[in-house]
């Protein structure tokens, strides 16, 4: 046990999958994991461990927010082992060719600043994806017929931000996509020596106010869970 996550020594597997929703969590256990079983509800932040096709995985929430994911990617990572951590999401698209729906796999992630970011000084960190990762997201998407766009997002812990002109800088500097944790999942894991991806869907687009509907959430959510599984186990 650790301060926020209840599972035993050995009930987190090596591979873990992120989503920020606890619900989306335990929906995603029940839907894709064999013989999933409960390891941690600590303020109800839900996280199953089960197999899939015989790999064992842990789906644990993050929460929202960056200083929430710090938490639980710091214990999952330190106490428990976790090697390949793979955030789920969803994202606000920031470019006019990035649609909704549209898969963004996070090649690095822009931020105003990390719960890590004060050890940098004025060192500007560049927090990067997983390259194997990466590669096989990317590969295991278009097998979907998807084509994901691949390149910068921005991580933010306001999302209700009244600063519009830091949008519009990342806009301006060709970042596809923000979203809320992706940037310190990439530090810790860079810290650490593990393994770490984000891959997001689009359910609100920026420049034109359009969002999914819960329907499409949903479904987005699925391929998602899919991708990170062919990814966390390619050859
Ligand atoms: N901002 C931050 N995170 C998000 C957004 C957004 O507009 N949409 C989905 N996740």
């Amino acid at each position: 046990m650790t301060i926020h996550i209840g599972a035993k020594p050995g009930d987190i597997a090596e591979t873990v999958l992120m989503p920020g929703d606890p619900y989306r969590a335990k929906w995603a256990a029940e839907n894709f994991l064999d013989a999933p079983r409960c390891v941690n509800e600590v303020r109800g932040m839900l996280g199953y461990t089960g197999t899939w096709k015989g790999n064992p995985v842990t789906i644990h929430g993050s929460g929202m927010g960056m200083p929430s994911l710090s938490i639980y990617a710091n214990e999952l990572i330190r106490d428990y082992g976790a090697q390949t951590l793979i955030r789920i999401g969803s994202c606000g698209a920031m470019q006019d060719h990035v649609a909704l729906r549209d898969l963004v796999l996070a090649m690095s992630a822009s931020s105003v600043s990390t719960p890590s970011s004060t050890i940098f000084r004025e060192l500007t960190y560049a927090p990067t994806a997983d390259f194997s990762l990466l590669e096989a997201a990317a590969t295991a998407a278009r097998a979907k017929s998807l084509s994901p766009h691949v390149g910068g997002i921005y991580s933010s812990d306001t999302f209700y931000d009244e600063r519009r002109d830091l949008d519009e800088q990342m806009i301006r500097h060709g970042i596809l996509a923000v979203e809320m944790e992706a940037a310190e999942l990439y530090t810790l894991a860079a810290r650490y020596g593990r393994r770490a991806l984000a891959i997001l869907t689009v359910s609100d687009h920026l420049p034109t106010g359009d969002r999914l509907s819960s329907e499409d959430r949903e479904k987005s959510f699925s391929e998602m869970v899919e991708i990170a599984f062919e990814a966390a186990f390619a050859k």
